[in-house]
């Protein structure tokens, strides 16, 4: 009876949790963004230096086409579109890592 009651209560509290926090981020992505560097300046959630990357996919939702566009800013570095800020060259992540890295930006769910 009491290992039920445990049950219950870690299933409540589990499910909470799903409904409060934003949709689940694949850590494994979390870890190459960390080791590409970008996490110095981006979150998922929130504007650091860089806009938060869930803006970012809200932002070019549906337009598949600035895919490349934007894995060649931040290889290079650019700015002008979300504030005076600029976001310096990556080259150092190099362009694979970039790609998979900006793909997987683009899916990230509205939270
Ligand atoms: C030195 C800080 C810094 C680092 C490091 C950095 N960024 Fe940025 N990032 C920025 C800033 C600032 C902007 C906003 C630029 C603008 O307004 O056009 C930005 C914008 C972006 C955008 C949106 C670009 C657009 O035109 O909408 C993407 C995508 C992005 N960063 C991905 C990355 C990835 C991936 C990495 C790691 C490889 C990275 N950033 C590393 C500062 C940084």
């Amino acid at each position: 009876m009491k290992v039920k009651i445990l049950l219950l209560s870690a299933a409540m509290g589990g499910s909470q949790l799903v409904f409060a926090a934003p949709p689940p981020v694949d850590p494994a992505m979390l870890e190459l963004a960390d080791q590409s560097r970008c996490l110095v300046c981006h979150d998922v959630e929130v504007k650091v230096r860089g806009p938060a990357w869930r803006d970012v996919a809200k932002r070019y939702r549906g337009k598949p086409e600035v895919e490349e566009v934007l894995v060649e800013k931040v290889y290079k570095g650019g700015g002008g579109v979300w504030g005076d800020d600029y976001m310096s060259s990556n080259k150092r992540a190099g362009m694979d890592n970039i790609r998979i890295l900006v793909k997987w930006i683009l899916t990230l769910p509205e939270s």
